[in-house]
This record gives structure tokens, sequence and C-alpha cells, in this order.
């Protein structure tokens, strides 16, 4: 079997490592990346300041060592070749595209300058070569961060942080140098819904009380109406109520920077100053409604309230962006599935040998862990499809290279990555960081035709 993995982040490599220890078949792994660099979001998303869960790349490592594994980065699927053209070269497909495009609040003003997805500031910081001309302007001393997950918790956090507490990580040079210069001192994290149904997990939360020069700010009056558990332990729900207890029971801090924790409010239009800025946030005020299934909504009062923010991140949820030829789900806003099998969006019906693993099949939920059970299960589905099947003859295969290299795509391997990685770590080792990422993809392959 040939089966090309389209996307090289967790979902992708835990795909090729279940399709690669396989004893039954031989299968040969040919694993495209648009960007010369592999691991998508391990290297693109996850904060700077949380290096140990960046770990998970070796690994990765190990599945790229296997003998028939191919890792071809540099190569846009929809760009440089088609799914056309991947269908006559393997026999399987897997799309392991992520979640590249952001959701939009679809309010008044989003988008002016100052105003702008949590996406762009976290793939500006963590080098991303799509973001690296980012306008992220730190002159302003108060921003909002719209959202109650993780995501929210990064981007704040990482406006927050001390020099000091940033230089020890990979954070891009040019995110450094801006975020040393910061005049940010105060986060606001908007949760439409209440302390009990947001979806931050409770090391992250915790995370907030406990760093330099920053104290959590959480009105007790925030906290109103939650069931505060007697002891610790218990649910996500629990935990988060604890912590969040704890903060609003802290006396006033006298560290330069807060993080302000706010529930029950919706942004409801973004408001500019003369310059076209953000100058302030209209927040409407909700309250919770149970909903038939039993989850808790949020509906507006009517009440509206002024926020004084010189910026507004939003970090609302991620959706698939569309490939050409590739089927999408308009209202899921992902690849078209039912269980990892591609199906015609319309009909439902399933295009034979195409799958779907990762964020490009659920959607943006889940840790980096919980990719490994969920693309094994979505490999089982592709070994039952094709056992019993006659292994369609199939061109040589490097002509797949050879078509890209005349169309002058200049693929890099893995060996090519692993070049780029040594050059990252000693230029991250002159600035005493676990490296110094490389953000244009132009210099990328600079630094590869000099080796
Ligand atoms: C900001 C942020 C921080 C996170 N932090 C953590 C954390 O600390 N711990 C944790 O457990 N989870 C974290 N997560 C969640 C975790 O990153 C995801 O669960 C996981 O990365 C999703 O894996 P994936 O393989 O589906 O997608 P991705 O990791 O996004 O990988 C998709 C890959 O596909 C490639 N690609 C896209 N389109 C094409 C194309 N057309 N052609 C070729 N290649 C393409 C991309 O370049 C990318 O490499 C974080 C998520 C975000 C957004
Ligand atoms: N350190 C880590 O482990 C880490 C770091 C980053 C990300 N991740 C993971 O990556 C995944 C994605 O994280 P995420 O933070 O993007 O997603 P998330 O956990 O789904 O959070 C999205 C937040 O946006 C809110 N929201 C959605 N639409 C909104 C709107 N129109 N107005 C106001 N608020 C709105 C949601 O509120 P409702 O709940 O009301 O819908 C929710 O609070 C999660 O699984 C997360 O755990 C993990």
């Amino acid at each position: 079997m040939r089966i090309a993995i389209i996307g090289s982040g967790p979902a992708g490599f835990y795909a090729a490592e279940a399709l690669l220890r396989r004893t039954d078949t031989v299968v040969h792994v040919d694993m495209f990346d648009r960007l010369p660099t592999p691991f998508g979001l391990v290297r693109g998303g996850v904060a700077p300041d949380h290096q140990s869960i960046k770990a998970v790349t070796r690994v990765y490592e190990k599945t790229a060592a296997r003998p028939t594994f191919r890792f071809m980065g540099n190569v846009c699927l929809g760009r440089d070749v088609s799914v056309e053209e991947l269908r006559r070269h393997y026999h399987q497909i897997v799309y392991a595209t992520g979640n590249e495009a952001d959701r939009r609040l679809g309010i008044p003003g989003e988008g002016i300058s100052r105003c702008t997805p949590a996406a762009v500031f976290i793939g500006w910081y963590n080098g991303h070569p799509d973001y690296r001309h980012a306008k992220i302007d730190l002159s302003v001393s108060r921003v909002a961060v719209v959202g109650n997950g993780n995501v929210a918790i990064d981007a704040a956090r990482i406006l927050l942080r001390t020099p000091a507490e940033l230089e020890k990580t990979d954070i891009a040079t040019h995110a450094l140098e801006a975020l040393r210069n910061s005049r940010v001192r105060e986060v606001f994290l908007l949760g439409r819904r209440g302390p009990a149904q947001a979806s931050f997990t409770p090391p992250e939360l915790k995370e907030l009380g406990e760093m330099e020069d920053v104290d959590p700010v959480v009105a007790p009056g925030e906290l109103a109406g939650c069931v505060i558990p007697e002891t610790e332990g218990g649910s996500q729900q629990d935990k988060n109520l604890k912590i969040l207890q704890s903060f609003a029971a802290r006396a006033p801090g006298t560290k330069a920077k807060k993080i302000h924790l706010r529930f029950l409010v919706s942004p409801t239009e973004v408001i500019a100053d003369a310059g076209g800025n953000v100058a302030r946030l209209a927040l409407e005020k909700n309250r919770l409604e149970t909903r038939p299934d039993g989850t808790a909504t949020a509906r507006g009062t009517g009440e509206i309230e002024t926020l004084d923010v010189g910026m507004v991140l939003s970090a609302i949820g991620f959706a698939a962006e569309r490939i050409e030829g590739v089927p999408y789900d308009e209202k899921a806003k992902i690849i078209a599935n039912e269980d990892g099998r591609v199906v015609d969006p319309s009909s439902r019906v399933v295009i034979a040998n195409e799958y779907a693993v990762g964020w490009a099949r659920t959607g943006p939920q889940g840790l980096i862990g919980s990719h490994k059970g969920a693309s094994a299960h979505v490999v089982e589905h592709m070994m039952a499809d094709g056992a019993g099947l006659e292994v369609r003859e199939l061109p040589d295969r490097d002509a797949i290279g050879s078509l890209l290299k005349e169309r002058g795509v200049q693929i890099v391997s893995f060996s090519d990555w692993k070049q780029l990685d040594d050059v990252e770590q000693a230029r991250g080792e002159r600035r005493g960081a676990p490296r110094d990422k490389i953000v244009d993809v132009e210099s990328m392959l600079a630094v590869l035709a000099q080796h």
C-alpha cells in the first residue's frame, strides 16, 4: 500500500505510526506539509513557555525514522499538487490538515486596526511563516481577549510574561523584542458563559496565578450563583471553580500586571478612536439559559457596558481551510467525513480511499495526545476498506517527486528538516534558548542550499 498523508501535525504523525507499525501489510507513507518544517501546531501553536509539551516531537521523529516513511515538506496540496494527482500516485489519502482558519465574532468593528484573531498573535510569537509580518502593536496598556478556552489563556499569558520568562523559550526573536518593549499591563479575559462553563483546563488556569509579575483578579460577584466544591479534586469544572475562588479570595496584589477574569459578557461592538484603532469594546451582559439537553447557553440581557481597551484578540475557535478538490462540510467547517471516511457533503456518500484525521476531521477540540487513538481508529477503517481489494498498480514511487521538481517545487526531506533544526538550535544557544526559529520559508530554503 502506498499512502499519502497531508499534514505533519500530531494527527498526521499518529496516523503514519499506526500505518507503519502494521504487520499485516507493507505500507509506504509519504507525508506532505505546506511548510518546510514538520509538526503542525506543536511548533506553531503550543505556547513557547510550555516547552515540555513540545518534547512529543521525539515520538514523531521515531516514526520519521522508519524506512518506509518519507517527509515531503514545502509541498502544499491545492497549490503544488492536486487531489487528482495524489489519487493517481497513492492507494489511499489521509487529510490531516488541521484547522487553519479563524472563526469570527461577526460584530461591528471586528477587523479594525488592533482587533485581530488570537491565531494571528499566536502564529506571530511562534514564528509561523504566515504571520511573521503581522502587525502586533503592543503600545497599548489594556487588552481584551475574547474566549474562555486554553488558546485565550495562552494569548493572555504570553502578553503578560516578563522578558526574563520569555527569553529562555523558543519564542520568535521578533516577538521577544516587541514584548520587551510592550506597554501591556492589563488583560481582560472575557467568557460569554459562566465560570462553570469555561473550557480552559485547571493547570492552565492555575498558572495565571503563578506568573512572575501578574496578579489574577476575579471580582467576587463573578462567582455569584456558582456552587464551589468543598474539597479539592473532582471534575474539570469543580477544579476551575476552586481555583477561581482562590483568586477571588486573594488580597489585592502588588504586581505590575493584572489579568481580569470576567464572565457572562459578549462583545457587541469594537469601537475605534479617531485614528481608526481599537479604543473600547462594548459588552452585553448575559444570563444563562438551560437548553432542553441540559447544557447552558448565554442569552443577552440588553445591559451594555464599555471596556476601555486598546487591543482585542478573539480566541473563539478555528475552522478547516477549504482545499481545492477536498469535500468540505460548510456547517461544521471541517472536511466532510463520517467517522474519518471522507464523504460527499450533500449526499454523504463515501469517497473511496480518502480519509480525514485530527482537527480536519473533528474541528478544533482535543489535546495532542487525543489524536493517537483517534488517528489509529481511522487507520482501522483504512485497512478494513483496503482488505481483500486488488492492489492497484501505481506509477514509480519517485514519480511524484519528479512531477513536483518539474514544477520548481523544492521538496524538503526529513533530513533537510534536521539540518534546519540543528541551525535553529545553534542560533537558540547563542540566545540562551532551546531554539531561535527561522521564520520565513525563503530563508529556510536558503539555509538548505548552503548545506
Ligand atoms: C494555540 C494552540 C496551542 C495549543 N497548545 C496545546 C498544548 O499545549 N497541549 C496540547 O495537548 N494541545 C495543544 N493544542 C492543541 C493541539 O495543537 C491540536 O490538538 C493538534 O495540533 C491538532 O493536530 P492536527 O494534526 O489535526 O493539526 P495541526 O497540528 O494543525 O497540523 C496540520 C498540518 O497540516 C499542514 N497543512 C495544512 N494545510 C495543508 C495543505 N493544503 N497542504 C499541505 N499541508 C497542509 C499544516 O502546515 C500543519 O503542519 C493547542 C492548539 C492551539 C491552536
Ligand atoms: N495548554 C493546552 O493544553 C492548550 C492550549 C491551547 C489549546 N489547547 C486545546 O486546543 C483546543 C482549542 O482551544 P480553544 O481555546 O480554541 O477552544 P475552546 O476550548 O473551544 O474555547 C473557545 C472559547 O471561545 C468561546 N466562544 C466561541 N464563540 C464565541 C463567540 N461568538 N463569542 C464569545 N465567545 C465565543 C467559547 O465559549 P462557549 O464555551 O460558550 O462556546 C469558548 O470559551 C482545545 O481542546 C484546547 O484545550 C490546549
